[in-house]
């Protein structure tokens, strides 16, 4: 395992000793959401727990049959106990940048809909104020996509539609049928601000800038983790 990989696998260990029996869970997206749903699934076997997830993508609904976590949904559990997410930014005040994976959307119905989030990261998305590292996704109607980028302009943003690479001819498509524009911005001081910005865009179907959602980050080190805690007085938003 490399340096990396060791921290990924770090932080998703501190975040599966939150996971209690009879939880349903909500599960994100990811390289690091990969190594908690494994861990999740040892610990299941070892102390016979019976956890039902809500998963945030295909990607992660394959995984967690896998490793033999039974798949539920929003409509049987419109709140969840517990949700674990990665992330590809994570500021001081822990606010996030989400959607590497052009799961997003669900990532944030998910962690809104979570009565407890914490988020896996290795220390590589530390950043001091998002859009530092990685532009922001933006989830949009494959019928809106010009004109909501014409308006992302208008406010100084540099949109990029996400290509699919060598996996598919053309754009991204998400697992809600919608396209994704990466999108930089030149600082974002007011993360909430931005947010909400883009959000009122019509056509934009969800921002990739999470605020006000993360109660606990897991930073993983090679040979350690570090825990980030949002101050309490911010905690106002969620199912409980
Ligand atoms: C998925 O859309 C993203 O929000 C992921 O949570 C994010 O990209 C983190 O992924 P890694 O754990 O693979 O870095």
């Amino acid at each position: 395992m490399t340096a990396l990989e060791k921290a990924k696998f770090n932080s998703a260990s501190a975040a599966v000793r939150h996971v209690d029996r009879n939880m349903v869970l909500g599960v994100g997206t990811g390289s690091t959401v990969a190594y908690f749903v494994k861990l999740l699934g040892e610990k299941a076997r070892r102390e016979g727990l019976k956890l039902e997830a809500v998963p945030t993508s295909h990607y992660t609904a394959l995984l967690l049959i896998e490793h033999g976590i039974k798949v539920v949904s929003l409509d049987e559990y419109p709140e969840v106990d517990l949700t674990v997410d990665g992330a590809d930014e994570v500021d001081p005040h822990l606010n996030l940048i989400k959607g590497g994976g052009a799961a997003l959307t669900r990532e944030k119905v998910v962690a809104s809909s979570s009565k407890k989030v914490v988020i896996i990261v290795d220390h590589t998305k530390l950043v001091t104020s998002l859009g530092e590292k990685t532009p922001v996704p933006v989830e949009v109607l494959p019928f809106a996509w010009k004109s909501v980028t014409k308006k992302l302009e208008s406010l100084g943003a540099k949109p990029k539609l996400r290509d699919a690479g060598r996996a598919k001819d053309g754009p991204v498509i998400t697992d809600n049928g919608n396209f994704i524009l990466d999108v930089e911005f030149p600082a974002i001081q007011q993360p909430k601000v931005v947010e909400q910005a883009v959000k009122s865009i019509p056509g934009v179907v969800e921002v990739g800038i999470f605020t006000d959602l993360a109660d606990l980050v897991y930073v993983g080190y090679e040979d350690k983790v570090e825990s980030k805690e949002k101050p309490s007085d911010r905690k106002m938003h969620k199912a409980h």
